[in-house]
């Protein structure tokens, strides 16, 4: 794994003394797991559009107030959209990233962004695959900011399709950078909230211009905005509330 892709400081760190920027390509993520050839990259979330997200989740009208639900990130990476969530009075916010070295990464930010009183919602992180990841009783927000192609994203759905019988609580997923909408979109037991394009604050714009364009070989392109999905899971299970 190298850090050295494209890497330069996004404001967020400056401002949180956290480490949490650059780009690592998804080649140089490898650690051994069947998932490994599906990771994208590792990239952290513009503040922005993790905020405006939330805020038209909010807008849905999700079955409880927020302190009900579990937020959890499938693909933590550095832990920057966990310690965005932890602002929020989620009942917890979990973190599961593939990679071990980014796992780490990430609980050396939570620990630094605790000290600092940032937190007002405990937070965790585990390192395994997003697929085996059982998502917790009670309502839930499942965040994902593209950390996977199809076939991961297939295996995950049909996870829960299975976990999801007779599990209580809604479960809502936030989709950022949503290349696989189309997996999400012919699930039967999956409703589209929201679609559209949530733009980055000029400042992420700025930062994330730099990042990407540091880029060796121009792999990974960068714009104003994200594509950005909400999915509410209105199976037989979610409906119960
Ligand atoms: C684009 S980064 C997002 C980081 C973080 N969620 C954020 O918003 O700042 C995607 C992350 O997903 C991780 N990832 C990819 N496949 C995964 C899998 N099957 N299970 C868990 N994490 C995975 C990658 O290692 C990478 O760190």
């Amino acid at each position: 794994m190298s850090v050295k892709d494209g890497f330069t400081w996004h404001p967020f760190d400056i401002e949180f003394g956290v480490k949490t920027s650059g780009l690592i390509a998804g080649r140089n993520l490898k650690c051994g797991s069947q998932a490994d050839r599906h990771n994208t990259a590792y990239f952290g979330v513009a503040p922005s559009v993790f905020h405006e997200l939330v805020a038209q989740w909010r807008r849905s009208k999700p079955a409880g107030t927020i302190d009900e639900f579990t937020f959890i990130d499938l693909g933590a990476g550095m832990g920057r959209a966990l310690l965005l969530a932890s602002e929020f009075p989620f009942r917890k916010v979990i973190g599961v990233e593939l990679n071990p070295k980014l796992a780490q990464i990430a609980r050396r930010n939570v620990a630094s962004w605790k000290a600092r009183g940032l937190a007002v919602t405990p937070i965790r992180v585990i390192c395994g695959d997003a697929v085996e990841f059982k998502i917790p009783t009670g309502p839930c927000v499942a965040f994902m900011f593209n950390p996977f192609g199809a076939p991961v994203m297939r295996r995950l759905l049909s996870a829960w399709g299975k976990s999801m019988a007779g599990r209580e609580g809604q479960l809502d997923i936030l989709y950022i950078n949503h290349e696989q909408e189309l997996v999400l979109r012919r699930h039967p037991d999956l409703v589209r909230m929201f679609a559209g394009k949530v733009m980055r604050s000029p400042a992420d714009a700025i930062a994330d211009h730099k990042i990407l364009a540091n880029q060796p070989d121009g792999e990974y392109a960068v714009t104003n905005w994200e594509d950005c999905s909400i999915y509410r899971w209105m199976g037989k299970a979610s409906s119960q509330k």
